[in-house]
This record gives structure tokens, sequence and C-alpha cells, in this order.
């Protein structure tokens, strides 16, 4: 074969690998194979060595239009390989924008937020404003200012949080510290109280912690919603009276409310208040035990005593004051047999409200 042969088989050789070249980096080796240093059109311009005068000018020509044809080829070939690659990456990573969303799954209150509320709205509507005590509380709010007893029950390690001191100067011994998780709410009272002067409308909604196992009725902690009123001339009619409004806004209009004596260390006389069952209408059903009456909450008006703590004079004035669970409302309210239900966050139970 002649060199001029040679060359014209290489251009058409080379040129049916550029367009067989199906990516860029194909392309590329095809390049450097034809020519490149060690390249075919490198080796064959060579052989120009070994040609005579006459023939060199037209086998020179002859080889730079291959060259030329070759690189003319390579470059059609990679601007049309890269406009393939640019355009299947903008398919690969395309966003269809007439997909539907994913929807996030919105929350709502839980059941007992949503009672809570709604028991503050009710005395809100009588006058009342929402007063606030910290849950970690000294001995003196929680206890000693209520009237409780040293040798009252409440106080054991065994039914009281104790923590330990931060000052650092009481042992964490439980039972030997003054720091404890609140039994009650009835320390926001003592706490108002010694800052205001009367009138007094609060309620002080908040968490309650007590050393009980958990059980269809208790919770070691749970929410606890406190009421006090001092002013002039209150009376235990007026603690009846407001009762039940309560009952009536949370139960129905057409609830009764029983009072049962009880006992407190910071009321006398205290009571425990039934309402009338909103389920059987006082009939006698499952809800209510047969009795046609619910337990809902505790109250009495203020000890004496409680005023002295707290330096409001008791021959100016008298208050009366209440406390409940918004779990057992909530339970009653929404015939829940299990006050465990409400912490244990089973969305299946919690959705249902
Ligand atoms: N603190 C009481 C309890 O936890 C509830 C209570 C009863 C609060 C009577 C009161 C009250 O203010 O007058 O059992």
């Amino acid at each position: 074969m002649s060199i001029l042969e040679e060359l014209h088989a290489l251009r058409a050789e080379g040129l049916g690998a550029i367009s067989a070249a199906s990516e860029l980096t194909a392309l590329d080796a095809v390049r450097v194979a034809y020519l490149g240093k060690k390249g075919s059109l490198t080796g064959v311009l060579r052989g120009l060595a070994g040609l005579s005068a006459d023939e060199r000018p037209a086998v020179g020509k002859a080889s730079n239009e291959v060259r030329d044809a070759l690189e003319a080829a390579i470059e059609k070939r990679r601007a049309a390989l890269s406009a393939t690659a640019l355009a299947s990456r903008l398919i690969a990573e395309a966003v269809d924008v007439t997909l539907p969303g994913r929807r996030r799954a919105p929350g709502h209150q839980h059941l007992i937020e949503r009672v809570t509320r709604e028991i503050v709205e009710i005395f809100a509507g009588i006058g009342y404003r929402v007063a606030e005590g910290p849950e970690c509380e000294l001995d003196y709010y929680n206890f000693t200012a209520l009237n409780t007893p040293q040798d009252h029950p409440a106080r054991n390690a065994s039914d009281t949080f104790y923590v330990e001191d931060l000052s650092g100067d009481v042992a964490a011994v439980a039972g030997e510290s003054d720091v404890m998780l609140r039994t009650q709410t009835s320390p926001v009272q003592v706490r108002v109280m010694e800052k205001t002067t009367p009138p007094i409308y609060i309620l002080s909604p908040g968490k309650v912690y007590r050393r009980d196992v958990a059980d269809p009725s208790h919770l070691p902690q749970f929410t606890q919603i406190e009421g006090l009123v001092v002013d002039e001339g209150i009376t235990f009619g007026d603690l009846k009276g407001t009762l039940e409004h309560f009952a009536h806004e949370m139960f129905g209009p057409s609830r009764k409310v029983r009072l049962r004596p009880h006992f407190f260390p910071f009321t006398e006389p205290s009571a425990e208040v039934d309402v009338s069952c909103h389920v059987c209408d006082g009939a006698g059903c499952r809800m209510c035990k047969q009795s046609g009456w619910l337990e809902v909450l505790g109250c009495g008006m203020v000890d004496p005593n409680v005023f002295g703590y707290v330096g409001i004079d008791p021959e100016l004035y008298s208050g009366f004051a209440f406390g409940m669970g918004a779990e057992r409302i909530a339970a009653l309210k929404y015939g829940v047999p299990d006050l465990r239900h409400f912490v244990e966050s089973d969305m299946r139970f919690l959705r249902q409200f």
C-alpha cells in the first residue's frame, strides 16, 4: 500500500471510530489513538522521511488534510456528545412540578392541653386571671404555708419527689431536702397571696408530681388546676355557685352539683364536689359506677391559718379555693377509662380528639 493509500484508509477508519464514540471519554481515546504522539497518523508521518523530495509535498498536504478532517470531525462529535450529555442530565435531574406535594401531617392540641384551656376559659369568662408558679417548689409553699402538719403523710418521701437543694446545703436524701417537685398547684395560692392585696381571683394550671404508680386512675405526673378567690364577704354560697357555673359550662347546663364534707389542711370547711353524671343524667351507668354522680374536685373556704402565713387579715377578707385534675375532668367528659392513655402517645388514641 502506498503511503497515500495508507492515509486514505486511516482517514476513513478514523472518521468511523469518531462517529462510533458514544461518550466523551471514548471520543478522547479515539483522538489520542489517531492524533496523539504515538497515534496512527503520527506513525504514518514518520514514514515521510523515507520519501523522495518529489513525493513529499503531496504526501505532506494529504496528511495535513487527514489531520484537519479528523480534528474537525472530533470537534463536531464532541459538541454533539456534550449536548446529549447535558440533555440527559437535565432529564435525570428534572423536578416534576406537576406532582402533588408531600403533605405534612398537621399536629393538634393534646386533649389535656385542650381541656386545660377550656377550664381556664370558663373561669377567665368570670374574671379570673391565670397565675403560674414553679414546678420545683419549696416545702414552705407546698406544705407549711398551706397549713400542712409536719407529720402529714403527703410529706413522706414515699409520696413526694424530693430533689437536691441546689445550694448544696441540704443532702439529697429524700425527706431531708426542703425542695421537691410540687405535689399540687395549691402553693401558687400562697405565692400570689404573699404579693397581692385582695381582691384575688386566680386560676393556676400546671404540672404536679406524686410518687404514685401509674394505674387507671393515677399518674405520677398530671395536670392540676387550682382556683383561689379572696375578697370581702366571700361565702360558701359563692363557692357553690361558682362550681355550679363551672359544671354547667363543662358538662352541660342541666348538671347538678353536690358537695360532700371532706378534709384538706388548707381549707375549713372542706368539701369534695360531685357533678351529676352527664352520660346517664344521674340515673346510674357504667361511667358513674351506678351512683349517678361523678367526683370532680376538692374545695373549701381558705383556712384562717393560711391567711396568717401570707399576712391577709381574716377579719377583713374571706376566700375559697378549689383544685381539680385536668386528666380526670377529660376522662369524665370523654369517657376515657384509663388515665394512662393520656401519656402513652398512641396516635390512634390521641387522634380521636
Ligand atoms: N390540692 C388538693 C389536692 O391535690 C386539691 C384541692 C382541694 C385544692 C381543695 C384546693 C382545695 O385549693 O381547696 O388534692
